[in-house]
């Protein structure tokens, strides 16, 4: 029990200098870390607020020490090929090492059939990926978290560039939604072409796709990640199978919900099968995709119970697709809580949402059941301490995200790494001491 009482005492800290404890009655799990006062020690303490943020959690198999991750972020620090960089291993290094219990790897590709959104971003169509992948996984361990990786089929018609020898694939012949009105001015051309109609994939198409999401995930276990995400979310592929809008279809993959929903549920069928039950399956998707006959709420969350009954071992909620981006990064803190929560109480697996900033927000939504796990994606761009800093108990030291959008105009819609204002070391951890990957006693190969 942290009873939050300060006592100064004087310890000797150097030879020559008396430094200041601050500490509890109960010590376990104190840092001393140095205070920013010159000549002074500081022993920070959990604040007890926070407690339960820093508890454990089982997803499957895997415990994660505690409840944060770091939501599925392109960042776009690959090479040309989407093979792993150094530059993405320090910079998944630094975020594994700031304290949170689970990284999940951003959206990487599977196929290179059909039209993707280019930027270098992952790969993990062939087994050339694979040496990069373990490299991957191996410093997100040495950084202290488990590694899940995200995997999509496809962009489906939101793929708009760099597509011009691959066809772009969709469930049905619906071009992408474009709003121009109501973006974030950063986000202003997220589809700077003309939209094009995809071709609607035939069965044996979608059945292929489906193959290459078992081989990839194969591709990702063998190289020691913990699980992977599919990636149901933000108008791409999936989403649009999923969605009444984008989804046309008259045949055993579109028609009813349950028809909709039919591709997503193979898929995680197809890997439990071939990899085995212990292996973690996650699916996220967009409990509202906010366009006219868009998916919406109350199919969700019958969505969300056919997702776990196929065998899905955690449930990611966010909200939108590109034709309404400002849901996917919403501007304020709390957006997708209440669809969280109302999933969460139809499910018995661990449920996760992104979008908050303040770890006050991030304790309450755990302690009053919204949500069993917090994802974090711009916080932890701005933050990569973000989890450390409230564990230490100084959660006033944090960075804040000041939601200016220059990460998603870079990585999203420019394809170029994201940079950000608030952290100038994004994207320049290789040359940070502390990005520098290594391993702890015993984590050797
Ligand atoms: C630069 C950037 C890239 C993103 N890339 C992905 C991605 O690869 N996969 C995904 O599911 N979501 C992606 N997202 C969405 C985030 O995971 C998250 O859902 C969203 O930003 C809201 O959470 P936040 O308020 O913590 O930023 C991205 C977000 C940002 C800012
Ligand atoms: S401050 Fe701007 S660039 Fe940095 S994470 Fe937030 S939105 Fe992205």
């Amino acid at each position: 029990m942290l009873l939050n009482v300060v006592v100064m005492s004087h310890v000797k800290a150097t030879e020559n200098t008396i430094s200041r404890c601050v500490v509890s009655r109960d010590e376990q799990g104190e840092k001393v870390v140095p205070a920013k006062e010159k000549g002074f020690l500081r022993r920070e303490i959990m604040l007890p607020q926070h407690k339960i943020i820093f508890e454990p959690i089982n997803i499957g198999k895997i415990q994660l020490d505690n409840r944060i991750v770091l939501a599925p972020t392109h960042v776009g620090m690959g090479d040309e090929k989407g093979m792993v960089t150094d530059q993405y291993l320090c910079y998944y290094y630094t975020r594994a090492s700031g304290g949170v219990g689970l990284v999940i790897v951003e959206i990487t590709g599977v196929t290179g059939r059909y039209a993707f959104i280019a930027g270098r971003g992952l790969g993990a169509a062939s087994d050339r990926s694979i040496p990069g992948l373990r490299d991957l996984a191996r410093v997100i361990h040495w950084g202290g978290a488990k590694a899940f990786i995200q995997l999509a089929p496809g962009h489906g018609a939101q793929a708009m560039r760099h597509h011009k020898q691959r066809p772009l694939g969709g469930p049905s012949d619906v071009s992408a939604l474009v709003q121009k009105d109501g973006l974030p001015k950063n986000l202003k051309g997220i589809i700077k072409e003309a939209p094009e109609r995809p071709h609607p994939l035939d069965v044996q198409e979608i059945k292929g796709l489906g193959g290459e999401m078992v081989r990839a995930a194969g591709r990702a276990k063998g190289a020691g990640f913990d699980g992977i995400e599919i990636h149901g979310a933000h108008g791409y592929l999936l989403c649009q199978f999923t969605s009444p809008y984008y989804n046309r279809r008259n045949d055993d993959y579109g028609g009813s919900p349950e028809r909709r929903w039919r591709f997503s549920l193979e898929i995680i069928r197809d890997i439990k099968e071939t990899l085995g039950q212990n292996f973690v399956v996650g699916y996220r998707f967009s409990a509202r995709e906010w366009i006219p006959d868009g998916l919406d709420l109350p199919e969700s969350i019958e969505m969300a119970k056919a997702l776990e009954g196929a065998g899905a071992d955690y449930l990611s909620v966010s909200q939108g697709c590109y034709g309404s981006a400002t849901h996917v990064f919403p501007a304020g803190e709390g957006a997708m809580t209440e669809d969280a929560a109302a999933i969460r109480k139809a499910v018995s697996i661990p449920v996760m949402c992104p979008n908050f900033q303040s770890p006050d927000k991030v304790a309450d939504a755990i302690s009053n059941g919204s949500v069993d796990l917090v994802a974090l994606s711009r916080p932890l761009l701005a933050d990569p301490l973000w989890a450390r800093k409230v564990k230490e108990g100084r959660p006033e030291e944090i960075q804040h995200c000041k939601r200016c959008y220059q990460c998603i105009r870079a990585a999203i819609v420019d394809h170029v790494p994201a940079r950000c204002p608030v952290n100038p070391k994004l994207g320049f951890e290789r040359f940070d001491p502390q990005g520098l990957p290594r391993p702890a006693i015993g984590q050797g190969v």
